[in-house]
């Protein structure tokens, strides 16, 4: 082999390839020396150089960095070429560092591709933790916080009930229906807009902007995240991607908003978060002029509009297809409704807190198939050590969510679905303690979030009976789900039957559509 490239070799490439591997070959040494005395947490073992650089799992990661638990246990390490992963597998480790450490815990990985050549490191959930990234967080909870989300009730329950109505019109479009609503929730809130239907501009925008950034924000996803040197590399092979990448993030980002300026100029702008934050410039003096706050809220609004609609269409998805799987549970949570609320009217905001077993339906949901399986990663501020292992500065840390949500019961296997785990006198943990993030960086949409999935899931489960579909025999085809492998997992493709549980149902749902006000 050495022989045909010293042949193929002009005697000044060879003298360059002798080099770059002789500078290599010393930066590996001087990697090995300097980390030398160190002990980092286990991990598989790695090669000379690339280190763990083909180890990563690159479909679905979460699956394979879960059975690695099994052999190295809550903490695992991985590194090369200078990059260093840890992957927390348990929840106390990720609590005592991401939540109790979070002054080193709570920055974002640089992503060359989706970051930096794209420019979402302008965004809510890829900014540093620095002084816009506080802006953003303090905007956010003027919109969001528990007492905010309140004038939103009915917006919520009103496109939850547009959405059942869609299911009685035209249940095999159930899916576009899903993302219809999610989108519809974000974008009334964020900006009072209302979307007609799925084809409408925003949503269709949204769902081929969230396409991409989900699956360019898996960790792996591009080499040139891993290593920055190729970033002129990954922008000049796939220039016509990046270049579409940024159109469509800048189109998510102004088109709305625009939208609210116009309408506000008019006089006609209905209440939102951005008609709220623009028409409130001057409250607030940390902004040196109204371009500088108009384009903070630009990507901040922007963000939740990213942020918030893929995961809820996600969760409401994800609940679909737990129904269709497991009948004796969907049973169970409308015999609930019937006996709670009674079978004359259709379940509201104000029923949240009456319905234990749905909310134990919903919480089983988040944890048989987090919305993230992985979080959202973050990356240390400087060396850390934890449990004697030493964590370098700039280490990327992966929370596992889905390991997490796995962790072994002898009494309710943890890949069933068992709601009844949550109503237990030793219930399971509650996976809005983890699917929500941690510490600093924890969702600022999750209040809204869990409105919106309680709200959509009680009217489906009080109206509707869901069912795998029949083959032309009529017997039911058995479900077996897939779930997409990108930062945010929602269910691929499938069929299923939707069919209003009884006329009076079918009319309450007619009826309640109706009564829409948007
Ligand atoms: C069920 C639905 C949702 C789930 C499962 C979810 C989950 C998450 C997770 C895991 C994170 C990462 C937190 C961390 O790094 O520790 C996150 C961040 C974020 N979420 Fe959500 N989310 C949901 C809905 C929403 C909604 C409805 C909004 C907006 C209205 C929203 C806005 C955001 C934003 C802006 C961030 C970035 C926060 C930051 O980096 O500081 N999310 N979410």
């Amino acid at each position: 082999m050495g022989l045909q490239i010293s042949k193929a070799l002009p005697l000044a490439n060879m003298a360059m390839f002798c080099g770059f591997a002789a500078s290599l070959g010393l930066v590996w040494l001087w990697l090995r020396i300097s980390q030398f005395n160190k002990c980092y947490a286990p991990g598989p073992p790695s090669w000379p150089i690339i280190g763990n650089l083909l180890h990563f799992p690159s479909m679905h990661p979460w699956l394979g960095l879960t059975e690695w638990k099994k052999t190295y246990g809550d903490v695992v390490y991985l590194h090369g070429l200078g990059n260093s992963i840890v992957v927390l597998n348990d929840l106390k480790a990720v609590n005592e560092l991401l939540d109790r450490k979070g002054a080193i815990y709570s920055h974002r990985p640089l992503l060359a591709v989706i970051g930096e050549l794209v420019g979402l490191n302008q965004s809510t959930p890829l900014l540093p933790c620095d002084d816009v990234w506080k802006l953003h967080r303090k905007l956010a909870r003027t919109a969001l916080n528990p007492d905010a989300i309140k004038k939103y009730h009915v917006v919520q329950e009103d496109i939850a009930a547009l959405l059942n109505k869609s299911l009685c019109d035209d249940p095999n479009d159930f899916r576009e229906s899903f993302r219809l609503s999610a989108g519809r929730i974000i974008l009334s809130v964020a900006y009072g807009i209302h979307a007609e239907s799925y084809d409408d501009d925003y949503i269709s925008m949204a769902e081929e902007a969230m396409e991409f950034i989900t699956k360019s924000m898996v960790p792996g996803a591009h080499l040139a995240d891993a290593f920055p040197i190729l970033k002129p590399l990954h922008s000049w092979f796939f220039a016509k991607q990046v270049q579409h990448g940024i159109d469509m993030v800048q189109h998510l980002l102004s088109k709305p908003l625009q939208h609210v300026k116009t309408q506000m100029a008019l006089g006609i702008a209905p209440p939102s978060l951005t008609h709220h934050l623009l028409a409130s410039f001057g409250d607030d003096d940390e902004f040196q002029s109204r371009d500088e706050y108009e384009e903070t809220i630009r990507w901040m609004a922007g963000s939740l509009f990213g942020a918030g609609a893929e995961t809820t269409y996600s969760v409401t998805l994800t609940a679909v297809v737990a129904m269709v799987m497991h009948p004796n549970a969907q049973a169970r949570a409308q015999s609930e409704i019937d006996t709670v609320i009674g079978t004359h009217r259709l379940p509201s905001m104000e029923d949240k807190g009456s319905l234990p077993y749905v909310e134990a339906f919903i919480k089983e949901t988040m944890r048989w198939s987090p919305a993230l399986p992985l979080s959202i990663a973050r990356r240390t501020a400087q060396d850390d050590n934890y449990k004697g292992y030493h964590i370098p500065k700039g280490t990327t840390v992966l929370p596992n969510v889905w390991a997490i949500s796995n962790d072994c019961d002898l009494k309710y296997p943890p890949r069933d679905f068992i709601p009844e785990r949550f109503l237990d006198p030793n219930p399971a943990i509650d996976p809005a303690t983890y699917t929500f993030g941690f510490g600093r960086r924890i969702c600022p949409g999750r209040y809204l979030a869990e409105n919106s999935v309680f709200i959509i899931i009680s009217t489906l489960l009080a109206a509707f009976n869901l069912s795998p579909e029949l083959d032309t025999q009529g017997v039911p085809r058995l479900l077996q789900p897939r779930f997409v492998s990108g930062l945010v997992s929602s269910p691929e493709s499938f069929k299923c039957t939707i069919l209003p549980r009884s006329e009076e149902r079918r009319r309450q749902v007619l009826d309640r559509a109706k009564a829409v006000t948007l």
